[in-house]
Order: C-alpha cells, then structure tokens, then sequence
C-alpha cells in the first residue's frame, strides 16, 4: 500500500505552492488518489525533493515570511502536549508498522524454505534477488514528513473539504484565518459560541479558558470553541464556513484609530483597531462605512486581509469634495474612534474556480485589490497571480514597493505598473493596460479578472474584456467613487 499524502502536506513537503501540485494533477503529470498523492508519485514529479536537508521547507517558509511582513513573528514550537501526543501517534504508527513487517518477514521465510524444498532455483533466485535491499529513494522525504507532522498539525473542515496547518500554539481559528479560510465565528475570546465545532478525529487541547458553557450533548458529541483550542493531532473537524459574501453578518464596531500615514501625496492610510472580543469578519475585497462621531462617513474597500481581522486598512484619496476624506488628511485630530458598518459587496475572489487570476487596478482601486491579492497568497491555491496598476502623476502607485516584493518572493506573482498621464478614466492608459493584458494572456477566456478602480474607468474596463471576449462569469468588477 502506498503512502498517501494529502494536497497541502505534500506541498508543504517538496516546497511548493499547493496550487501547483493541483496544476500538475490536472494536466496529468502527477497521479493522484481521492485527493492525496503517493510519496513515490510526488518524488518522480519533484526529483530535487529527495535532498537530505529540509531547505525546501526553509525556503518555503521564508519567501512565505518575508512576503507577509505582519506575519513575521517567531515561529512558536508546539506545546509540550502537543508535542508529546504528535510523538505518540507516530510511535504507535511506527509499532504498527514494525508488526507487519515482522509478519510479512515470516511469510517470505516460509515462502523461501518452501521453494527450496521443491528444488524450485529459478523462482527462488528471483525471490532473492528481489528481497536485496534497494535504494530507498523515499526515506529522506518520509523523514521530513514526520517531522513536518510533529511541528505542525493538518486539520480537514467538514463538508468542505478544505484544509490548514496548526503551527505552534495557535487556536484552530487563528491557524484558520490566516489560512484564508472563512470559517463562522465572533468575538474570538469564547464568549459568544459562534466558532463551535465538532471534532471527528483527533485530539485538541484546550489553550483558553471558555466562558461560554457548551451543553452536555455538545460536549459528549466531541463539539469544542475553536478559538479556545489548538489541534494536539492532525485533525477531522466539522465546523461552519461563510460560502459567500451573503453569509457575512453585518456587524457595527467602535474601532480606535491607530494611525494616519502618508501613501505619497494624494493617499492616507488609515488603520483602524477593533477591541480584541469584537473584530470585523469580512471576505477580502468587500467594503464597510466608516463613520465619525459629528455623522461625516464614507464607504470605501478594506485594503487589508481578512487573516488579521483586528487590524483593518483603508486607503484614503484627496478629495476637496469628501468631507470624510478631507478630516483623515487633517489627521483626524480629536478623533478617538470610527464607527465601522459592514461588510458589503459582493467584490469577492471565487475561491473554487482553479484559474489564474488577473488583477487590474485603477488608482487607489488597488485597496481592495490588495485585500484579494493578500487572501489568494493565504489561500496559496491560484495557479498564477498578475496585478496591472494603473495610475498617474509622481507616487501614484503608492505600494509600489509592496508589489515588487510581491513579484520577489513569489515566483507565481508578476506585477506590471502602468503610467497614466492624467487621472483616471484616462482611456489611453486603459488601452495600454489591455494591451498588455491581452500579451500576456491571448487565451483571456482562460483566467478570472477581477477589476476595480473609479466608477466611469471601472464600467469602460468591463465593456472592453467583455468586447474582447471575456466571460461574463469569470469577471469581477468593483467600481469606486471617483
Ligand atoms: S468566536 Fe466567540 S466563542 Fe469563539
């Protein structure tokens, strides 16, 4: 029988993204059995993956660190328990193992004596020379697949199949997060029981004192607050996921300002803080309102990632006629805290589909892009990922060194800014846009686009990847207040 992988484990495994395991299965390169693949398969796939150390994983590990600048924290070793539990589950799989090879050991002794008995040679010869130790090709990988088992767990979600990590000692709902899952919760501190879910295999452990009290028929069914506990073992839980943007509650939060900081001369960004027990849950590339106290708001797209549902950026422009715009460039003195309502929109990445995906950003449309672009690295399933920025004047891709870091570290990213030479809706720079677009991919119809950017801009973008042949479906277009 042989060993089986599952997806994300194996990719974890040879260091590369998972999207392009599922690439390679698709186009018939790599085998693959109810969604896991075999160690011998995945060696003849990625041959360099038999070296000795683990410097794919590091490599892996590090591109995914540098590129995730927030995400740049120590990475914590498991629990003792943790450990401790990993550790036995892999002794009694090793034992188990060790007994049928004893077994099968017997069987071939007998086998042997048999065949000599009836002066059988050539069937014996062969016996032998089959039974010489080979070169065991897979062991270096086996060995870094346990140690991937003991320093993280892999949790499936019930019914939808998908699947994350638990490093450290992080709850099932932040390894979930930041995994660009979105799974249902609510004040992430165990008052509210809006994150319960059941276990169906395994072994989690409590890390947070809960206060909301699960029934007696909860708890006997296996059911657990996912963001009290982290996975001892890897894991099989059945918990609640938002399908879309229609399953996202619309919530109010009082958020403290953390601060406003210049992106060039034409944008602010605005960090916003929720309180630790009422964070924003929201799908990237929605929006919310924003509101101050005296009633001046606006609505503009979350320009961060869901992942870090606390910290929440939105990307101000200048606006003599935006009242809300102007106090954020005043610094927003006096101001403690901004109201949030949402999320709204339906300007949200279609995570089942399996196409590359072409990002094109107008302005300061590149917020929710960005959000997109974040949750689709979490999600580390999209094939390809190619962001075209247009904008005008000195600064106006004001990120620009966050896209090229981007396109640095990850070689599925490519980034191409484009220079309009007034604001937008700067037709010009929309056919130059295009026209690299349609370079870069002649089969359009292949690849989901997702568009945003100031209104009039947005609508001709849409008319002219519609005209050019682009499926209604496979566009996304999240048009702005100009
Ligand atoms: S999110 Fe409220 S109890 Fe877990």
């Amino acid at each position: 029988m042989p060993r089986l992988l599952t997806l994300s484990r194996a990719a974890r495994l040879v260091g590369v993204r998972r999207g392009a395991l599922q690439s390679r299965i698709r186009s018939g390169e790599l085998a693959a059995f109810e969604g896991m693949v075999s160690v011998d398969d995945l060696l003849r796939a990625y041959p360099q993956a038999r070296m000795e150390d683990n410097a794919g994983l590091e490599h892996f590990e590090a591109i995914k660190q540098d590129a995730f600048a927030r995400r740049m924290r120590e990475r914590l070793l498991p629990s003792t328990e943790a450990l401790v539990a990993r550790l036995a589950e892999l002794s009694a799989e090793r034992a188990q193992a060790q007994a049928q090879t004893e077994h099968y050991r017997g069987i071939v002794e007998q086998l042997q004596a048999k065949l000599r008995d009836q002066g059988d040679a050539g069937l014996l010869a062969w016996l032998q020379q089959r039974l010489a130790p080979a070169a065991q090709v897979g062991q270096p990988l086996l060995a870094q697949e346990s140690l991937l088992r003991i320093m993280s767990a892999h949790v499936e979600v019930k019914p939808s199949g998908r699947e994350f990590f638990v490093d450290g000692n992080d709850s099932l709902l932040e390894a979930a997060l930041r995994s660009g899952l979105s799974l249902d919760y609510g004040c992430s501190i165990g008052s509210c029981g809006k994150c319960k879910a059941r276990v169906v295999s395994g072994q989690v452990y409590r890390t947070r004192h809960a206060d909301y009290g699960l029934t007696a028929a909860e708890k006997t069914a296996g059911v657990v607050l996912m963001c009290c506990h982290t996975a001892l073992t890897d894991l099989v839980i059945e918990a609640r996921e938002a399908l879309g943007a229609r399953d996202m509650p619309l919530q109010t939060i009082d958020a403290r300002i953390k601060s406003v900081s210049p992106l060039g001369d034409e944008v602010r960004l605005l960090h916003l803080q929720t309180p630790r027990s009422n964070r924003l849950r929201f799908l990237a590339g929605q929006s919310a309102t924003l509101c101050l106290a005296d009633g001046v708001g606006a609505s503009l797209p979350v320009a961060s990632c869901p992942c870090d549902d606390r910290n929440l950026q939105f990307h101000v422009r200048r606006d003599a006629g935006d009242g809300f715009a102007a106090r954020v460039f005043g610094g927003l003195k006096g101001v403690e805290t901004v109201r949030i309502e949402g999320p709204r929109g339906e300007f949200v990445l279609d995570e089942a589909s399996p196409r590359p995906l072409v990002f094109i950003a107008g302005e300061s449309g590149f917020a929710p892009i960005k959000s997109l672009i974040e949750h689709a690295m979490a999600l580390d399933a999209a094939e390809t990922l190619h962001l075209y920025w247009i904008a005008h004047g000195t600064g106006g891709h004001y990120l620009d060194n966050l896209c090229r870091s981007w396109s640095d570290a990850l070689d599925n990213f490519r980034y191409e800014p484009i220079a309009a030479q007034r604001a937008l809706p700067d037709d010009e720079a929309l056919q130059a846009a295009l026209r690299q677009v349609l370079r870069d991919h002649p089969r359009l119809g292949d690849s989901d686009v997702y568009v945003a950017g100031p209104a009039p801009w947005a609508s001709a973008a849409e008319f002219q990847l519609l005209e050019h042949g682009l499926p209604r479906a496979q566009l996304y277009v999240s048009p702005l207040a100009p």
